[in-house]
């Protein structure tokens, strides 16, 4: 048997490991050839990441493509230092020469080398937070892609996933001064990708947010089940494994169609089954019991900062389906008081994105955290 688990999980996916997903990804091409500004929204674990990377092996060497992630930045020093690095080192390649053009646009700034703990050379373009002109900086920063794209006589594309982040360092402040410097770089496209989708939505549906309106917006949902259904059955086959219809319908249910979790699931039933051939209803339940047990000091922590009445809460919707119809007989039947502290639960659980919101129905935004509590929350 293949050695490798062929089910990746928490990786982005590219190439021949993406399933479907080529509508979307021919919008976000288009999008960036066209010099426009997308936002890309999605719940957690559908494959953003996985998109825009391979957006940007598309895109390149056509057009280069910056690529930061927002969950990184702890400081707007340090967001700064990411969108630079990642601005510079796309069109310069080399990190020499991505350092001297560094030093040629932006003042004040002290690049250095550094090693990291894995051996690397890093580098740094030396802001700090204690800066006096650090929002002089941020103004030449933002004002990179658009100078260098000037300069070089180039096209240039900037990806920031987790963008909903960027309202975590000055409240507005940062997205204003993108807007108004963004709006001088016709050139330069922009996707903005966000997981916390009520601030993304937040951010061009609002009159008051400063990227009101300022592009077209792209939702992730589920991957096609039968398109999805037909690349794991391939998978397996391929790993000396059958599965029938019926067991992969049931993983999708398990999985609340949620790619990462589809995957790790197959991902468990490929550790588990210990000999080729046709996986069975006893190999199903190992792999749950596997998943369950992998995730359970992860669980039990969260269960552990919940209040005795968000712990009432996340059982009910456990075991009602989730559909939580929040009239007197539920209220009553799992002791959840008041409808007002229903709601204050539901508000936070909703902020720590235990749950997610669709079709005005709460769900959990991990399924498998749903079934912990279902089977190990008597
Ligand atoms: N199109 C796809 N085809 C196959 N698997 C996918 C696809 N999209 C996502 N996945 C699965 O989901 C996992 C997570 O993908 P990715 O990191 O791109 O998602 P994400 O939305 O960026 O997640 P996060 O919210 O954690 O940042 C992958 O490792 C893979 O198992
Ligand atoms: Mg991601």
């Amino acid at each position: 048997m293949n050695s490798q688990n062929p089910f990746p999980i928490g990786v982005p996916v590219s190439g021949e490991e993406l399933a479907d997903r080529e509508t979307e990804l021919q919008t976000i091409v288009k999008e960036v050839e066209s010099g426009g500004r997308l936002f890309l929204i999605s719940p957690r674990r559908y494959g953003k990441t996985s998109l825009l990377l391979e957006a940007r092996r598309r895109l390149q060497p056509r057009i280069p493509v910056a690529y930061l992630d927002l969950f990184q930045a702890t400081s707007l020093a340090h967001f700064l230092d990411l969108f630079a690095k990642a601005v510079l080192e796309s069109v310069e390649g080399a990190v020499e020469k991505a350092i001297r053009v560094a030093g040629e646009y932006l003042r004040a700034i002290r690049p250095t080398m550094t090693v990291n703990p894995q051996g690397e050379p890093e580098w740094s373009i030396g802001s700090s937070q204690q800066q006096a002109d650090l929002l002089e900086l941020r103004d030449q920063i933002l004002a990179l892609p658009g100078n260098l794209a000037k300069r070089k006589k180039l096209r240039l594309a900037v990806f920031m996933d987790e963008f909903q982040e960027v309202r975590n360092f000055d409240g507005l402040a940062l997205e204003k001064a993108m807007r108004a410097s963004f709006q001088q770089q016709p050139q330069i496209s922009y996707v903005f990708a966000g997981s916390k989708e009520s601030i993304m939505w937040d951010m061009v549906r609002s009159r008051k947010s400063p990227f009101f309106r300022s592009g077209p917006t792209l939702s992730l949902g589920p991957l096609p089940a039968a398109e999805f259904t037909r690349f794991l059955s391939t998978k397996f086959k391929k790993a000396g494994m059958s599965i029938s219809k019926e067991k992969l319908g049931e993983i999708l249910r398990l999985a609340d169609e949620i790619p990462y979790n589809v995957q790790y699931l197959c991902h468990a039933l490929w550790n588990v089954k210990q000999d080729p051939g046709e996986i069975s209803g006893g190999d199903m339940a190992r792999a749950v019991k596997y998943v369950l047990s992998a995730e359970t000091a992860y669980y039990v922590s969260l269960w552990d900062q919940f209040s005795l009445h968000q712990r009432r809460t996340v059982r009910a919707l456990a075991r009602s389906g989730a559909v939580a119809p929040f009239n007197k007989t539920f209220l009553a039947e799992y002791d959840l008081g008041p409808s007002a502290s229903v709601a204050r639960s539901l508000a936070q659980l909703l902020k720590y994105q235990i749950l997610r919101k669709a079709e005005k129905r709460y769900r959990f935004a991990d399924p498998f955290f749903r079934l912990w509590v279902q089977t190990k929350i008597a």
